[in-house]
């Protein structure tokens, strides 16, 4: 930590110097009609707009929404002001959020992340400012923030968290059958496209993937198509919402840090990212002394000392030691522990040789290389278990298609049902207890149902080759073995 941070400190000073001249040069891109930070006071850092609390008669609380009025007096073109004071009484809880964001305090408003030009495909006029010449948005797409934060997004868009994220459910045909012909209950009647038969990816898969924005005649979206998760693609042809991991609107960088901020997506029987966290050697530390951990250093500079064990961000994520924060979650994997069969990372999906060689340079600022070898190449031989079983399950599918012993409904199929269970819950939970030094979900929900699992589908297996038919009634059940 020690050896970088004078460096460090050096550069964010000259960075801190370069965004004060260059906010308001931003401000005017992104909110063409009239910026809402005028140069002297995003060049001084204005800070917080003056804010007046005019608080209920005497002693009596009046209600919540008259109670504040926010009379902006500088800092804040009048249009921008206008937002704000207007807002204060109609979505409080909004303005409060704004308000303690450090965004607000470099005077950046409403009016640089929601007014939009009147060409825009996505402009629309809230109520408050129908009939003026302003237009504005309730979406901003990765693109907006892109204007001031230009690296992050574009380290962010190379990632599994951009279009991959919402390509696993919009391109993928598959995923379509099971959102709408059997979640969304086409095969039970309900109409494709209709609200009910959306309903399932819009509670569902939307809310953490992402999903395609659609718009009504009034360039508003419509209803099961936003809000959505990372991966959301945006009429302005951006991709991705990064609100996911530091929530509107405090935009809080101490919030993605914490483990939380990953929990709302990364959990449950098919990915158990926080289970197994929580319940690792690391969690363990977070739970008990994360409350004295420092969570607020400025960016790049969050070190050990801030904290005395990982989080999510920390080894995924955060700047540590030599390595510098990326916004790209990929940087710093090896495998594929999400698919069918693990395999090293290349392409889309990463460069997994040197995902390895960063991930160990995480584990060194804390570890001795003696001990992050022994991790490492326990999860490499993890990974290969694990794709032995999936070989041999595999090998045992392709014959049972061959010889025309598999139910053209899989999930009438329990041969089908048991392979899905083997890799994408149970492989996936061995693999992923492995990485991330969980050994409950390696072993009880990992290997051990993995071995059970195999030994039901070769039972099932032996029976069609033997009988050259296909057993009666599905003996799985629809839950599978959780
Ligand atoms: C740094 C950019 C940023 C600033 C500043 C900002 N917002 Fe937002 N706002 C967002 C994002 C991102 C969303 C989510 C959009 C999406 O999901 O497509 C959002 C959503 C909203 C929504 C719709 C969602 C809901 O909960 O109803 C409203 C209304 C809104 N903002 C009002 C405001 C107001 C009022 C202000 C000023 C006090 C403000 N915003 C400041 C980025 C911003
Ligand atoms: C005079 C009051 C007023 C002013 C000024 C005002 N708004 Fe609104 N705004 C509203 C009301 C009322 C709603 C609707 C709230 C609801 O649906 O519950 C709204 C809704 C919104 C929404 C949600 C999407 C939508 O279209 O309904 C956004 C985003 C928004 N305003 C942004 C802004 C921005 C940015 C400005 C400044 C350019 C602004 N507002 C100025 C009153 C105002
Ligand atoms: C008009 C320029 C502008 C836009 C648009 C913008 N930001 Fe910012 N953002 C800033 C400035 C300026 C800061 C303050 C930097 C500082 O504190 O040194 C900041 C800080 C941040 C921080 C760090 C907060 C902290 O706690 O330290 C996050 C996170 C962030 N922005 C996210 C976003 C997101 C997400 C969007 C899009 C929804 C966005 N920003 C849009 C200018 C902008
Ligand atoms: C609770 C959030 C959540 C929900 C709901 C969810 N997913 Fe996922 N999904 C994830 C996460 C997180 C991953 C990545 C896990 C990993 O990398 O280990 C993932 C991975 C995937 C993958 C593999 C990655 C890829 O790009 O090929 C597919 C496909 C997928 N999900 C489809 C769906 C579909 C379809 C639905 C709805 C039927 C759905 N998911 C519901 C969070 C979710
Ligand atoms: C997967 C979670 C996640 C998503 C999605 C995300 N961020 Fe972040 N962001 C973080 C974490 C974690 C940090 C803190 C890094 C550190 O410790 O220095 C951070 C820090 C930041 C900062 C502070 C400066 C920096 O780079 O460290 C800005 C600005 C920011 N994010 C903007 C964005 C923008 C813009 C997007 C969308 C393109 C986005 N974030 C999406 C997790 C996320
Ligand atoms: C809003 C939901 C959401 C949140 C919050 C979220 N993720 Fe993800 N994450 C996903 C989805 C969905 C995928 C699967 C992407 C795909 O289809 O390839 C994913 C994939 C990943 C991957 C694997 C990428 C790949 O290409 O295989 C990593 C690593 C990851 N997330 C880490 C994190 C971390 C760390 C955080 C918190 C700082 C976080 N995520 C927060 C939804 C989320
Ligand atoms: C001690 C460091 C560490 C911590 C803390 C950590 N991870 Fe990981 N994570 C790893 C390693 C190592 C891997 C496997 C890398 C490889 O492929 O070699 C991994 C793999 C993953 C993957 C699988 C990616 C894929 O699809 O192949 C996801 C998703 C993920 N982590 C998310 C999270 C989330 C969410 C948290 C917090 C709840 C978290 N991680 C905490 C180190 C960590
Ligand atoms: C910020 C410091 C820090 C970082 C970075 C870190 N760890 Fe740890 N880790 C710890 C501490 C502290 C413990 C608890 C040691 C104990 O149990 O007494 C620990 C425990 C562990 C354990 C439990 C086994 C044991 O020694 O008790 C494993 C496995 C582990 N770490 C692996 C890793 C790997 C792999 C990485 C890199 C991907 C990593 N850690 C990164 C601090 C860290």
């Amino acid at each position: 930590m020690q050896r970088r941070l004078g460096f460090q400190t050096l550069s964010l000073l000259l960075l801190a110097l370069a965004l004060g001249a260059t906010t308001a040069a931003v401000a005017h891109e992104a909110a063409p009609a009239a910026p809402s930070a005028p140069a002297e006071a995003a060049v001084a850092g204005a800070g917080t707009a003056e804010i007046a609390t005019h608080g209920g008669a005497g002693d009596l609380p009046a209600p919540v929404k008259a109670e504040k009025a926010f009379d902006v007096k500088r800092g804040y073109t009048a249009e921008a002001a206008r937002c704000i004071e207007c807002h204060a009484k109609e979505t409080p809880g909004i303005v409060e959020g704004w308000r303690l964001s450090r965004m607000a305090h470099a005077s950046v408003s409403c009016y640089d992340c929601h007014v939009v030009e009147a060409g825009s495909p996505m402009a629309s006029q809230c109520d408050g400012i129908k009939g003026t010449d302003i237009y504005t948005s309730p979406m901003v797409s990765v693109k907006r923030c892109a204007k001031c934060h230009p690296a992050e997004a574009e380290q962010f868009s190379k990632s599994g968290h951009a279009r991959l994220a919402s390509a696993a459910i919009m391109d993928n045909p598959d995923m379509e059958k099971l959102m709408y012909h059997f979640e969304g209950g086409e095969f039970l009647g309900n109409t494709l496209g209709t609200g009910p038969n959306r309903a399932a990816r819009a509670t569902g898969c939307q809310m953490c993937h992402g999903a395609e924005t659609e718009l009504g005649p009034d360039n508003k979206p419509i209803n099961e198509t936003w809000p959505g998760g990372i991966g959301q693609r945006y009429p302005d042809g951006g991709i991705g919402n990064c609100t996911v991991c530091h929530t509107r609107h405090m935009f809080s960088i101490a919030e993605a840090r914490k483990p939380e901020a990953c929990a709302s997506c990364h959990l449950g029987p098919d990915h158990p990212n926080i289970e197994i966290y929580l319940s690792s050697k690391h969690g363990q530390m977070f739970l008990t002394h994360g409350e004295d951990w420092v969570w607020d250093s400025a960016p790049d500079t969050w070190e050990p000392g801030d904290y005395t064990a990982p989080t999510c961000a920390t080894c995924h994520m955060s700047g540590i030691g030599e390595l510098s924060t990326t916004h790209n979650v990929n940087a710093r994997l090896k495998w594929d522990l999400v698919h069918k069969r693990s395999v090293i990372r290349s392409g889309e999906r990463g460069d997994g040789e040197k995902g390895r060689v960063d991930m160990l340079k995480v584990c060194s600022n804390c570890h001795s290389s003696l001990h992050t070898d022994a991790i490492m190449t326990s999860l490499d031989n993890a990974v290969e278990l694990y794709n032995t079983y999936y070989d041999k399950a595999n090998a045992m599918l392709e014959d049972l298609r061959e010889k025309k012993l598999l139910k053209d409904d899989p999930w009438k199929d329990p041969f089908q049902e048991l392979f899905y269970y083997l890799w994408h819950h149970a492989g996936r939970r061995a693999r992923q207890g492995a990485a991330m030094n969980g050994p409950d979900y390696a072993q009880w929900h990992g290997f051990f149902q993995i071995f059970q699992i195999y030994k039901d589908m070769e039972d099932i297996y032996n029976y069609r080759i033997k009988n050259n038919k296909i057993e009666e009634l599905s003996p799985v059940m629809s839950t599978g073995p959780l």
